[in-house]
């Protein structure tokens, strides 16, 4: 490809295993020419497989619970110690719902499990950008980007809270992009992908039947995670610096959708 992120420096955040999207994101772009710092949360660290990425990548991993002021701190500090100074770009790639996990039916749901999972998947987001913004760890013309679901705008039943964290996490991205784009053109957009075949997918009832039907839904099918990942790089290049305080969608056409014949036959 083109180096089109040579001299850039980020941080990925939720790289579990190899069929993360972060794990994707973490290699296009240092094969497109970007240093990198890798953090997820240290429960997750200690499956270790990281460390694989890690190497590849040549990466440092310094680990950070997403929901605690104090251990982002740590990380940002760390991070432009590592790199002398601050960074392009950032990925949030973390979700996690406690509800969801512990099956429970969208109208019977645990209020501390779901504060929990807003403060894992959504709010997460925002400490993360108001921690950067306090430290000024962020370059002018940095890329900041969550991922999504369209959940957030449309109904998907077994998404359950989850569509509510990303609703609030799209919305973060708007409000949170106003300030940045405006104290220091740093912008800020979510992704919203198509069902992907990962830990975090497949956490949802009824997957598998899901991400068929969404796949011959969609014109063009599901998106893949490594075109996710080539999404992401165009983001955190110079080649998209006026796109801010968007919710793109990454999906094969799927959010335009009304029926398709396909499914009907
Ligand atoms: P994944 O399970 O590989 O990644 C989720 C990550 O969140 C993991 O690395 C996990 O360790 C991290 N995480 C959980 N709690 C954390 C905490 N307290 N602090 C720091 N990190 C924490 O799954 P995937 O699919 O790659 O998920 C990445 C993002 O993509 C999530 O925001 C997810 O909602 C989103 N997404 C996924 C889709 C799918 O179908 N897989 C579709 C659309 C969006």
């Amino acid at each position: 490809m083109g180096n089109i992120l040579a001299g850039k420096k980020g941080i990925i955040f939720g790289a579990l295993d190899s069929q993360s999207i972060a794990w994707k994101v973490a290699e296009r772009c240092v094969e497109e020419g970007a240093q990198i710092v890798l953090t997820n949360a240290p429960v997750a660290m200690r499956m270790g497989e990281i460390n694989v990425l890690a190497e590849k990548c040549n990466a440092p991993v310094i680990g950070a619970d997403a929901t605690s002021l104090e251990d982002m701190q740590n990380l940002f500090q760390k991070s432009m110690e590592h790199f002398g100074g601050k960074v392009d770009f950032v990925l949030h790639s973390i979700g996690m719902s406690v509800n969801v996990r512990k099956g429970k039916a969208y109208t019977d749901l645990n209020y501390d499990w779901m504060q929990k999972t807003f403060d894992v998947s959504a709010i997460s987001f925002h400490k993360m950008m108001q921690t950067m913004w306090k430290m000024d760890a962020i370059s002018d013309w940095g890329s900041i980007v969550g991922l999504t679901y369209i959940a957030a705008q449309r109904v998907f039943p077994d998404y359950s809270e989850m569509a509510e964290s990303k609703s609030l996490l799209e919305s973060f991205a708007r409000s949170f992009g106003y300030h940045y784009g405006d104290a220091k053109k740093v912008r800020v957009n979510t992704i919203s992908q198509s069902p992907t075949m990962t830990t975090a997918g497949k956490g949802v009832k009824g997957f598998l039947d899901f991400f068929d039907y969404a796949d011959k839904m969609s014109p063009l099918g599901n998106a893949p995670a490594e075109d996710c990942a080539n999404y992401c790089v165009a983001l955190f290049s110079d080649l998209t610096r006026f796109v801010t305080m968007q919710n793109l969608y990454h999906d094969g056409g799927f959010s335009n959708m009304g029926m398709n014949p396909k499914l009907i036959k």
